[in-house]
């Protein structure tokens, strides 16, 4: 996402005259950034339009779209606000100030920030309480190295602006659990973000790389997810919808996938779906090894204006079913305006209903043309946030 320098005169001017128009004061912000030639999404226009986000912060909570809906139950009255400053971890007995403290320990609504950049090696896997947000804008936060994030039987749980990666499994053990009791906890892969039996989750903003297992998983009854403006990379195994293909609970699974920026080398699952239900909108693929969108045990799947660019060597061919292409085990596969670029190719079910994503009007978003992505989704994974531009 590094743009590049333009060092020709004429090129100087130019650029003269867009920062002289960005500091122009009668305009919007997003007029500024029109001129500035980068156009920002549904979700991004909503807050970081705000030259005051700082002060902000929870205001971000009203601006998610897709499956979880507006987060507002994560602010409003008795929300406690949490600032991390000792990036130690302790899965037991966990010190105030740690992140482990503020996502496990405290109950309630928690809006979690930090006090500087940190990188968080964790002892074993954190597990989020409900009502929880952590909100890493601002700063340079990694969670890396060893044990992840992982949402267990927990609610209303916002990530955003993290960078998780190098996750590695973990043997069972003891950690303080979401209701802030010690809990034993099994054998757990090494994913940067596990759900298990989690529902309405917004996770937003995140840079995801080179973990053992997998870059997201959502699993065991997990419902209600949106999954916007990541950056996915360096991975093999990326996003699992659904636990396995014995586990039919997941046939009530819904997930949003938008924004996001997958590539470069990631090789399959982006998503790879069992049962339940994906709206993968307005995403950029940028190549795949085996396939981006695979599946089995009927899900089904709507891919709408996406960007996919296809490797320059190896399979151009979009999907994947575990049997084959024919065999509705394979699930319904539809794409409806998407970009194919570089030989891409995409084989959809032969007949049946798109199944539209009956969004309510917390939900609804209107999914741009797929001519837009490259530009909407330019500022996915962790932001880099200036005092009054983010
Ligand atoms: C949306 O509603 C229609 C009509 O009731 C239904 O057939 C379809 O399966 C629904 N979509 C989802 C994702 O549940």
């Amino acid at each position: 996402m590094a743009s590049k320098h333009n060092n020709s005169i004429l090129g100087r001017i130019v650029l003269a005259i867009l920062i002289a128009s960005f500091f122009t004061p009668n305009l919007t912000y997003a007029e500024k950034s029109k001129i500035m030639g980068f156009e920002m999404n549904a979700i991004d226009k909503c807050w970081r339009s705000d030259p005051e986000w700082r002060k902000n912060r929870p205001q971000l909570a009203t601006c998610s779209v897709g499956y979880a809906g507006k987060m507002t139950n994560n602010i409003g009255e008795g929300l406690i606000h949490y600032k991390v400053i000792d990036p130690s971890d302790d899965a037991i007995n966990p010190k105030p100030g740690t992140l482990r403290y503020g996502a496990s320990v405290i109950q309630g609504k928690v809006w979690i920030t930090f006090e500087r950049d940190m990188l968080i090696q964790l002892v074993k896997p954190l597990l989020i309480s409900s009502f929880t947000t952590i909100d890493g804008r601002g700063f340079d936060v990694q969670i890396a190295n060893n044990a992840c994030l992982m949402i267990f039987k927990a609610t209303n749980i916002i990530i955003h602006s993290i960078g998780i990666h190098h996750c590695k499994s973990q043997a069972p053990g003891i950690v303080i659990g979401p209701n802030g009791k010690v809990m034993p906890l099994g054998q757990v892969d090494g994913d940067a973000i596990r759900l298990v039996s989690a529902s309405k989750i917004w996770i937003d903003h995140n840079t995801l790389s080179n973990c053992e297992d997998g870059l997201l998983d959502v699993t065991r009854g997990s419902t209600d997810v949106t999954i916007s403006n990541n950056w996915f990379k360096f991975q093999d195994k990326v996003m699992l919808l659904g636990h396995d293909d014995g586990y039919v609970r997941d046939q009530n699974m819904k997930v949003t996938v938008l924004y996001n920026h997958f590539g470069p080398n990631c090789n399959q699952r982006m998503p790879r779906i069992r049962h339940g239900y994906a709206h993968v909108a307005n995403n950029f693929y940028l190549g795949w090894l085996q396939y981006a969108i695979g599946g089995s045990t009927e899900p089904s799947l709507k891919s709408e204006a996406n960007l996919f660019v296809a490797p320059t060597s190896g399979r151009k061919e979009i999907t994947w079913r575990k049997d084959n292409n024919q065999n509705r085990n394979g699930g319904e596969f539809h794409s409806i305006n998407d970009i194919f670029e570089n030989g891409a190719s995409f084989i959809a079910t032969k007949g049946g209903k798109v199944r539209k994503p009956n969004y309510t009007k917390e939900q609804v978003f209107i999914v741009a043309d797929a001519k837009s992505v490259r530009s909407l989704t330019r500022a996915s994974g962790v932001l880099r946030c200036g005092k009054t531009i983010c």
